[in-house]
């Protein structure tokens, strides 16, 4: 049998991100949204099981390549799943509060400031209207992008390489901010884990 694809462990206790996410919101993320993912994704690649051999990445860069027939399915489930993946790991307690090194001077170059760059990506992610992510990107020049995606659109489907990004499905702020999108938006930023976000860049340059 073909390898199944996982959740990934969180890395940190379902509380260590209190106050600015709650313990229970994590729990739920965690295991059962993104463990719903997960689960349909192992379903929709029943049809098509030598997709269990390939990284999710490379399934998402290579989405024309599914069968028609579970693409969609693949799309937004394969996506939720590399999305979380990300999410977990670019969140921390107590991190640094800005980037350093070549990630800051290039945050710097392209959007003016580290303050622009926040307030910029800020305003994509809470100006998404219903479900989806707010990104910082490499883009296939190498640059640094802001943007945001609807449903789990994974910025990998158009070449891009995602090192930082806020989930801004009600499901991952609802329990705590309700309707306040913004609130959550806002208060995210002091749980950056900045150190991960910079080996993501390191990665993708
Ligand atoms: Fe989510």
């Amino acid at each position: 049998m073909s390898k199944q694809f996982v959740v990934p462990e969180l890395g940190y206790a379902f509380n260590a991100l209190e106050p600015v996410i709650d313990s229970r919101t994590m729990e739920l993320h965690h295991d059962k949204h993104h463990g719903g993912y997960v689960a349909n994704l192992n379903k929709a690649l029943e049809k098509a099981p030598e997709f269990f051999d390939w990284d999710i990445h490379d399934i998402l860069r290579n989405i024309n390549q599914v069968p028609e027939s579970i693409r969609t399915n693949v799309r937004n489930n394969g996506g939720g799943h590399a999305n979380h993946a990300l999410f977990w790991q670019i969140l921390a307690p107590g991190g640094a509060k800005s980037p350093s090194g070549k990630l800051a001077s290039e945050i710097n170059l392209t959007f003016g400031s580290f303050d622009s760059f926040v307030e910029k990506l800020s305003n994509a992610a809470i100006s998404q209207f219903g479900s989806g992510w707010g990104w910082l990107v490499v883009d296939g020049s190498g640059k640094l992008q802001v943007y945001s995606t609807p449903n789990q659109d994974s910025p990998l489907m158009q070449g891009h390489f995602p090192i930082f990004g806020i989930d801004v499905w009600e499901h991952a702020y609802y329990l705590k901010y309700q309707n306040r999108r913004a609130d959550y938006v806002k208060a995210i930023w002091q749980i950056v884990n900045w150190t991960q976000v910079e080996k993501f860049y390191a990665d993708a340059s």
